[in-house]
């Protein structure tokens, strides 16, 4: 009796808080991959419009009544009626320690201003388009990948991602699997469209079938070698990076020495550069 007098504010107060929120949406569906990693999707605001690659600031009230808000990019693409991130689980993270146990109908903050740079306006036109990942800097392109303009854009897109272990890669394998097998997507993008996408996953501190950093395998060569394709050329391939502050340094150091240029929105080059996070220590 006691508990259920206790009980009934408690739930009341929640619900006017939840509905008290500024730019709530709701979770519709929520997929953890590991103990560090997990994919959910939102309601969509209906004013909100994106170009596929960009990040926007999502959270949840913090114990203070404000915002606790952090910079997400947009793994879904720009024509979805949801919107899906692709989060990391940081233990002690103010945010993750809490956002990786929303639940279906829970409700997040998200505040409806996309940017970034990883967007097709900051590339001039190419033939090849590589985008170099790791960990969750697979998000933004997740969102590329479903974008039919990806394809409409180049002859050969290519994907890659490196991991430390083989769990980690599985968010990634599974939206390949699907671009290539779901029919709204074969239907969107187009069977011929999909036969440029390259999709080359790496790991590094656990046995799978292909080993070793990206940056490794462009310099001795390997990337190019098991893809088929000619190295790096400023004429025809185009990039986007996207992962720990280190491997944008090392990857856009590669890249330079290739020739190719790094490019923003206001000024389109041969390749862009985002940060999958921060915080490293560099
Ligand atoms: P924080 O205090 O923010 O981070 C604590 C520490 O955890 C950091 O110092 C860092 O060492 C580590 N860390 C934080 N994020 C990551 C990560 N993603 N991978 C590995 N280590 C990490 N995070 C995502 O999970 N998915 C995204 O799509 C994403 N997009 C981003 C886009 C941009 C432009 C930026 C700048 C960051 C992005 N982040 C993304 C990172 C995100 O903003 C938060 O840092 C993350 O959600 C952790 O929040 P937190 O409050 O729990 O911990
Ligand atoms: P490694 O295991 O050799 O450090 P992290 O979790 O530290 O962000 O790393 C994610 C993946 O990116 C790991 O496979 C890691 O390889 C790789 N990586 C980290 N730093 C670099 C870098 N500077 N250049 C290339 N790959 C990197």
């Amino acid at each position: 009796m006691t508990e259920m007098t206790e009980q009934a504010p408690v739930t009341q107060a929640t619900a006017t808080k939840v509905a008290a929120l500024p730019d709530a949406q709701t979770v519709t569906s929520v997929q953890h991959y590991t103990d560090r990693l997990f994919a959910f999707r939102v309601t969509r605001p209906q004013s909100l419009r994106f170009r596929s690659g960009e990040f926007v600031m999502i959270g949840l009230m913090g114990d203070n009544g404000k915002p606790l808000l952090r910079a997400y990019s947009i793994a879904s693409p720009s024509w979805d009626e949801e919107l899906e991130f692709y989060s990391i689980k940081v233990p002690d993270g103010p945010l993750t320690s809490k956002l990786q146990h929303i639940q279906p109908g829970d409700e997040i903050i998200l505040r409806p201003k996309p940017v970034g740079t990883l967007v097709h306006d900051a590339l001039l036109p190419g033939k090849r388009i590589y985008f170099f990942s790791t960990g969750t800097g697979f998000a933004p392109f997740a969102s590329l990948l479903r974008d039919p303009q990806t394809y409409e854009d180049y002859d050969e897109v290519i994907i890659t991602h490196t991991c430390r272990e083989v769990a980690e890669l599985t968010y990634g394998r599974d939206l390949i699997e699907s671009i290539r097998n779901d029919e709204l997507l074969q239907e969107l993008i187009g069977e011929e469209n999909l036969a440029k996408l390259r999709y080359y996953p790496t790991t590094t501190r656990e046995e799978s079938p292909k080993m070793g950093r990206i940056t490794t395998l462009i310099e001795n060569g390997e990337l190019f070698a098991d893809l088929g394709v000619p190295p790096l050329n400023p004429e025809h391939d185009r990039a986007m990076i996207c992962g720990s502050l280190a491997f944008n340094i090392d990857v856009k150091a590669l890249l330079e020495q290739a020739g190719l240029r790094e490019g923003a929105n206001s000024e389109p080059k041969e390749f862009v550069v985002e940060k999958a996070f921060v915080g490293d220590g560099i």
